[in-house]
C-alpha cells in the first residue's frame, strides 16, 4: 500500500529544501535551512570567556544553544519568550549537536548558537539543527562532520520523511507519529532519535533506514550551501 500525503509527496521525499550561509553579518557563524514553508536561521558566536564561572569547564569549550520559535511563525501568536517546549529543544539540539564539534582547543569557553524559527510548518527542531550546524562550520568552529537531521514519522501505518504540520495534525487511523533524528553527516552514527507518538518495533529499522538517506540527502544540501558560500562570499551577506 503506498501511502496518500496531501501535497502528493512520495512516503521517502523530503519537501524542497533551501539552505545559505552568512546571513546575519554580525555574528561569527551564520546559515538558513528550509524545509518547505518551515524556515530556520542560526547564529553562531564564539568561542567566548564563560560566565558564570562555575559553569566554565576547563579542559573544553561547551556548547549553548537557545532555540526559540518567532512569535508570528506559527498560526497562533505564540507569546514571546522561553517555554518548555523551547527549553527542551534547545537542550537536545545542543546534544545533537555536540558530538560533531571538537572544543578541547578553547577550555573555559562557550561558543552559542541562537536558532530561530522565522516560520514553522512542523519539523522546526531538525531545521534548526541542520541551520545550526552549517553556521557552526561558517564559525570556523572545528567539526568532524556535519549533522544533518530530518524529522520521519507515520501517517496511519505508513512511514514517511519530512512531517509537515497538517501530517503531524492527521488524526485518522492510528494517527500520526513524530520520529525527529539527527545523524552525523556521512557516519553511521546518530545524535538524535525523539519519538512522538507510537510504532510499532518492526518498523524502527525501516524508519531508520528512510532517515539515514533522508539525512544523506539534506547533507548534499548543507555541503553546497557552504561551497557556494566559500565560492562566493558576497553572495551571502559575509561573515
Ligand atoms: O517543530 P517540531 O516538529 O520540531 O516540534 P513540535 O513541538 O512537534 O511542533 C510541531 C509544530 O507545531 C511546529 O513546527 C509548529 O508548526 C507547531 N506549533 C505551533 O503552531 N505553535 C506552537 N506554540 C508550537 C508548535
Amino acid at each position: 500500500m503506498t501511502v496518500k500525503r496531501h501535497d502528493g509527496r512520495k512516503a521517502d521525499e523530503i519537501r524542497p529544501m533551501t539552505a545559505k550561509v552568512g546571513v546575519v553579518p554580525n555574528a561569527d557563524g551564520s546559515a538558513m535551512f528550509s524545509f518547505g514553508k518551515t524556515v530556520a536561521i542560526a547564529a553562531v558566536y564564539g568561542p567566548r570567556h564563560l560566565h558564570p564561572q562555575f559553569m566554565q569547564n576547563p579542559s573544553t569549550g561547551i556548547l549553548r544553544v537557545n532555540y526559540d520559535l518567532l512569535s508570528f511563525s506559527v498560526a497562533e501568536r505564540k507569546k514571546p519568550g522561553p517555554s518548555r517546549r523551547s527549553k527542551e529543544i534547545s537542550k537536545v539540539t545542543e546534544w545533537a549537536l555536540a558530538p560533531a564539534v571538537n572544543l578541547e582547543e578553547f577550555p573555559n569557553t562557550v561558543v552559542d548558537v541562537e536558532i530561530y524559527i522565522l516560520q514553522a510548518d512542523a519539523s522546526t527542531r531538525v531545521a534548526g539543527i541542520n541551520a545550526a550546524a552549517m553556521a557552526l562550520a561558517h564559525a570556523g568552529i572545528p567539526m568532524k562532520t556535519l549533522v544533518s537531521a530530518v524529522a520521519a514519522g507515520k501517517l496511519d501505518k505508513e512511514l514517511i520523511v519530512d512531517v509537515d504540520k497538517e501530517e503531524e495534525d492527521f488524526r485518522e487511523g492510528e494517527g500520526a507519529t513524530d520520529f525527529p533524528a539527527a545523524k552525523l553527516s556521512g557516519r553511521d552514527e546518530f545524535s538524535l532519535l525523539q519519538l512522538d507518538g507510537k510504532i510499532q518495533p518492526e518498523l524502527v529499522p525501516k524508519a531508520l533506514e528512510m532517515i539515514s538517506s533522508a539525512c544523506e540527502k539534506v547533507y548534499e544540501v548543507q555541503k553546497k550551501a557552504l561551497k557556494d558560500f566559500i565560492e562566493n562570499p558576497e553572495g551571502g551577506n559575509g561573515k
